[in-house]
């Protein structure tokens, strides 16, 4: 087979970067990375063309790809090397979050190629360990591999066996590794034995589990905001704190994604990996270093201090909801069991609240109130802190009217940010008090646009990082949470389940798992 080498991937002679350099941004760039071939099961699918493809285009354009590249696709469609540079390049233009420098892009495209064939094909896995081979061979040098598994879950075990025995899952003189996709399992049984199946064939070292929440700027964030600041963490906890509410709320339906999500539904969608991993990072302990093992320590232990209900629990800490039919913008919207491909009896949430409690000395009796839903109000993700009241009130009557706990809100997305709400005085001859908002946004504090979430972690993945990555107890700790959850909605067939208003900010129900006075905040 004929191959072609990378030559202008690497951005570092493009002046288009000394322009666009922003002195308040440590670019991805500065860091050094192993030559390294990125093999993408599933090349052609729709996360490699909106997602995968766009973020190595933006690693190139900042230079942070390494010098020596290469891209394997691999997929069943019947495509050369350059019709899938050609589809390639058309995804990189549709979806890339900056519009393609022409010569960035034609010489990262020279370093793609494509492999035929279904996963499970012994002969797909020869056929890469030559185009492997010959590129080793080229370079001069034994390149790292990083397969990236962004196939259908029932793929992740097949693919990995097929690595192991074919040989692939080694390479002399250079590094595995693995990415793979979520949906990690649907529940805690089969999240094990897909651990076990993995971990046959790869070490747990070798593999990097994506949650891409990780990979968003906001979210690490969030550890920046804990952990190098004095002022929060003497208040970050039961004495102080009185509540949390965790929202992660879209605008959006289910698309055409109804295959996957009625198998589903939103709490293993979004609140068993990205809504925990938040919970996880907020209430976690400082870990010692910022380090993979060292971080994810900690966020297992928390993991682990969240007792799961009991099956007669479940009904009073977690409320499900599907969306109604409805008219949004002028536009009558199906509901959830009308969606094509929707079975009309379904009874797969949209929606899910839960009433969580983390037991261990620094959070217990702090309710920690989660919610998700599909077309809702509008599209944010947003951690809100509450503090307690103070203690003693020692203005007039008037003045207290306005005092609020004071609020510690972290938008993850949109306009990302965090605000912190404090009483003020209302200008004038008397005490008067209302809160008012102290705000650091992204946007202005840094003047530049955040990476993509897989930009970043991509690159970790070659970097071979795994800090960004869920461990395997982790995810285990992760399912154990929502399995009695997920059980005891599987066991109850006949009781209806609450639809809510397309546009609105979710079911009525979810009320009944706040404590008396609290309200959701509005969406
Ligand atoms: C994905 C879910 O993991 O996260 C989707 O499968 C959801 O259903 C998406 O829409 C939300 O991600 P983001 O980054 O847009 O908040």
């Amino acid at each position: 087979m004929p191959l072609s080498t990378s030559h202008a991937v690497s951005g570092e002679s493009q002046p288009r970067l000394e322009e666009t350099e922003n002195p308040l941004v440590e670019g991805l760039e500065r860091l050094p990375v192993r030559s390294t071939a990125l093999i993408i099961f599933g090349g052609t699918g729709d996360l490699a063309q909106r997602k995968l493809l766009p973020a190595i285009y933006n690693l190139a354009h900042e230079g942070a790809l390494p010098e020596q590249f290469e891209l394997i696709g691999i997929a069943r469609g019947d495509l050369g090397d350059e019709e899938y540079r050609e589809q390639a390049r058309e995804a990189i233009e549709r979806f890339s979050r900056r519009r393609p420098d022409p010569d960035v892009l034609k010489g990262l495209l020279a370093s793609f190629h494509y492999v035929r064939g279904s996963f499970d094909d012994e002969e797909v896995f020869r056929r890469i360990s030559e185009t492997l081979t010959a590129l080793d061979q080229v370079h001069g040098e034994p390149l790292n591999r990083v397969f990236y598994l962004s196939t259908a879950p029932e793929f992740y075990p097949v693919v990995t066996q097929q690595l192991g025995k074919s040989g692939l899952n080694q390479a002399p003189g250079a590094d595995v590794r693995v990415v793979i996709e979520k949906p990690f399992g649907y529940n805690l049984a089969s999240a094990v034995r897909l651990n076990d199946e993995v971990l046959e064939y790869l070490d747990e070292s070798q593999v990097f589990r994506i949650d891409h929440y990780l990979g968003k700027e906001t979210v690490q964030n969030l550890m920046a905001l804990r952990f190098a600041n004095a002022l929060f963490e003497p208040v970050w906890n039961r004495n102080y704190i009185d509540y949390v509410q965790i929202t992660a709320a879209e605008d959006i339906g289910i698309g055409g994604r109804a295959s996957y999500y009625e198998g589903a539904g939103a709490l293993r969608d979004l609140v068993q990996n990205h809504m925990l991993q938040l919970l996880a990072l907020l209430t976690m302990e400082p870990p010692i270093a910022f380090e993979a093992n060292r971080l994810r320590d900690e966020k297992l232990k928390v993991l682990e201090a969240i007792v799961p209900p009991s099956l007669e629990d479940v009904p009073k800490m977690a409320v499900r909801a599907q969306y109604g039919p409805g008219v949004v913008g002028g536009r009558l919207l199906p509901g959830y069991r009308e969606e094509k491909g929707v079975a009309p009896d379904s009874r797969t949430e949209t929606y899910a609240a839960l009433r969580l409690q983390v037991s261990n000395w620094r959070w217990a009796g702090v309710p920690f109130y989660l919610r998700t839903g599909k077309r809702l109000a509008r599209k944010v993700t947003e951690i809100a802190v509450t503090l307690k009241p103070v203690p003693h009130l020692a203005f007039q009557s008037t003045g207290s009217v306005g005092v609020q706990p004071n609020q510690i809100i972290l938008t993850v997305q949109p306009d990302e940010g965090v605000t912190v709400s404090l009483g003020a005085k209302i200008p004038g001859t008397k005490m008067r008090i209302r809160p008012v908002n102290m705000e650091f946004h992204y946007g202005t504090a840094f003047l530049s646009q955040s990476p993509e979430a897989y930009e970043r972690l991509i690159l970790d993945a070659m970097r071979g990082d795994a800090t960004l990555f869920t461990r395997n107890d982790e995810v285990e700790a992760l399912w154990a949470i929502v399995d009695p959850i997920l059980n005891a909605w599987a066991e109850d067939t006949s009781s209806e389940i609450p639809q809510y208003e397309p546009g609105s900010a979710g079911p009525v129900e979810a009320n009944a798992l706040l404590d008396e006075g609290r309200k959701w905040r509005r969406l």
